[in-house]
């Protein structure tokens, strides 16, 4: 674990192997013997360039790395978030081992601190702890390469400087960033497991654990509970499989509650999706171990929530399956009975995410859950429509809609609304059953939160499809190739930022 520590220390007095200094765009930066590379135009500030200074004169630090951070009207905690990240994994390739960031009073904010503490905690992960070498501890304990990060720079010990801050104030920032770091690292550590490792058993197993670690309840329901509250449309899905189904419930519960909302994450945690008997193209199989990216977000929201106790209770529902085509499996054409009552003719087993959703989202009503989110790799048509930068958003309710986008925009997750009209409905018409799981050609990410809507009821929710963005195919500079944990950020937000 990253220990982090503010200093009241000027820059001159830090002692790290590495200080980092943001350096904006039309800025001349003079420290360090910089003031030659900026005017030569070696430094431009331009986002994430990385320049790395030896034995810079003036400072007790034995490097300064001058981390590019974009025009400073544009600059935000998400930049600084990136620059931050971008100058971590830079750092570590050095094997650089203690870091520091100069903070400053331009963007000594608590967003900002925490922004930083979360940009060092995501550069520091990598998803390569098989490699013989590497630690293969617990899947929330991968070996940080970062020892030690400080935030120094100015006299934190007064609340005197332009943000009028304090140092409670900063710690509490730093300590924000911190648990959501660590939250989004968790989640992906989770993502990254290969299914042979991570079955719904397992997944269930590491919820445990972490509920027991953060005072959380947790619960699992098991196959006969299921068949006992008639969740056909899960069930049918973990018929192919020899590993049993598990649904987690992990449940926080303010000391007061101040609030007359419940707030249900339900979480598509398929720990492997080979399409069933719809069975997918083998090509690019391997990186369906990510199809329970949404429900390892959930998990990861809840451990931070855990920390951060906002004021309304949090429940989260994790179906969890192996989408398998044994000979049990259940074949096109099936009509399956929902927890809800619908009837649903299976057209397609690959569209399985939907039909454990559908009764998760029924259970999570049925517990008093008023408002819910929901997060799911669930179609490869979001990645068509939206690419790999925003997740997709729908929703069946304007207020939450707005305070999900709220949340997504406050946390720098990009999230883009698209349409939800019943006239969508008739796409999944069947002629033997209630619906069908599977809409035509076209508009597949609609039509699948079209389907999940039926089972949302007239309950405030909104659904994010995660599975353009749950996965990085190529590292960027400041986030490891592999799981990139999106979605967490902005539920632990949504529920720490909740007003009724
Ligand atoms: N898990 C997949 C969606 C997916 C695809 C996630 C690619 C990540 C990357 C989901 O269960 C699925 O197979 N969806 C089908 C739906 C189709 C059968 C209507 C799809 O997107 O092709
Ligand atoms: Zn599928
Ligand atoms: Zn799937």
């Amino acid at each position: 674990m990253m220990q982090i520590t503010i200093e009241s220390k000027t820059l001159e007095q830090i002692e790290a192997d590495a200080l980092i200094v943001p350096v904006f765009e039309g800025r001349r930066e003079g420290r360090f013997g910089a003031a030659d590379l900026c005017d030569s135009g070696e430094v431009a500030g331009k986002s994430q360039e990385l320049t790395l200074l030896h034995h810079p004169p003036g400072v007790a630090s034995r490097r300064v790395l001058l981390a590019g951070a974009g025009k400073l009207e544009k600059f935000s905690p998400a930049e600084l978030r990136k620059s931050v990240g971008a100058a971590v994994r830079h750092l570590k390739s050095k094997s650089v081992k203690r870091i520091a960031f100069a903070t400053d009073p331009d963007y000594a904010t608590p967003d900002y601190v925490s922004a930083a503490v979360e940009g060092a905690i995501l550069g520091d992960f990598e998803p390569d702890r098989y490699k013989t070498g590497n630690d293969k501890k617990s899947v929330d304990e991968f070996v940080a390469a970062i020892a030690d990060l400080t935030l120094a720079g100015q006299d934190h010990t007064k609340p005197t400087d332009s943000a009028g801050q304090s140092l409670g104030r900063l710690e509490e920032a730093v300590s924000r960033g911190r648990i959501l770091g660590e939250a989004q690292n968790f989640t992906r550590g989770l993502v990254n497991e290969p299914a042979n490792r991570l079955t719904p058993a397992k997944l269930a197993d590491a919820a445990r654990q972490m509920a027991s670690e953060y005072q959380l309840d947790c619960d699992v329901l098991e196959r006969a509970q299921m068949e006992e509250l008639g969740m056909g449309a899960l069930l049918g899905v973990a018929q192919g499989s020899a590993e049993p189904p598990a649904l987690i419930v992990l449940r926080y519960k303010p000391a007061k509650a101040e609030s007359a909302a419940h707030l249900g994450l339900v979480g598509k945690g398929v720990t492997f999706d080979t399409g069933g008997i719809s069975i997918k193209p083998s090509e690019g199989m391997e990186k369906m171990k990510y199809d329970m990216a949404g429900g390892a977000a959930m998990i990861g929201a809840m451990r931070a929530i855990a920390q951060l106790k906002p004021s309304l209770p949090v429940t989260a529902f994790i179906p969890c399956v192996e989408n398998m085509p044994g000979s049990r499996a259940q074949r096109p054409g099936d009509i399956v009975v929902a927890m809800s009552g619908k009837t649903i003719e299976v057209i397609n087993t690959d569209a399985e995410g939907r039909l454990i959703l559908a009764d998760a989202l029924t259970y999570a009503r049925r517990q008093g859950c008023t408002h819910l989110v929901d997060a799911a790799t669930l179609t490869a048509a979001v990645g068509v429509a939206l690419g790999h930068l925003n997740v997709g958003l729908f929703a069946n309710d304007d207020g939450m809609r707005d305070r999900v986008l709220q949340a997504a925009r406050a946390e720098g997750e990009r999230m883009w609304p698209l349409p939800l009209e019943d006239d969508y409905k008739d796409y999944l018409k069947s002629a033997f059953a209630d619906l069908a799981n599977v809409g035509g050609r076209y508009g597949g990410a609609v039509t699948a939160a079209m389907f999940l809507k039926e089972f949302a009821e007239d309950t405030p929710w909104v659904h994010l499809d995660i599975a353009g963005t749950a996965w990085l195919d190529e590292s960027k500079p400041f986030l490891a190739k592999g799981p990139s944990g999106v979605g967490v950020r902005t539920l632990v937000r949504l529920a720490t930022d909740w007003k009724d």
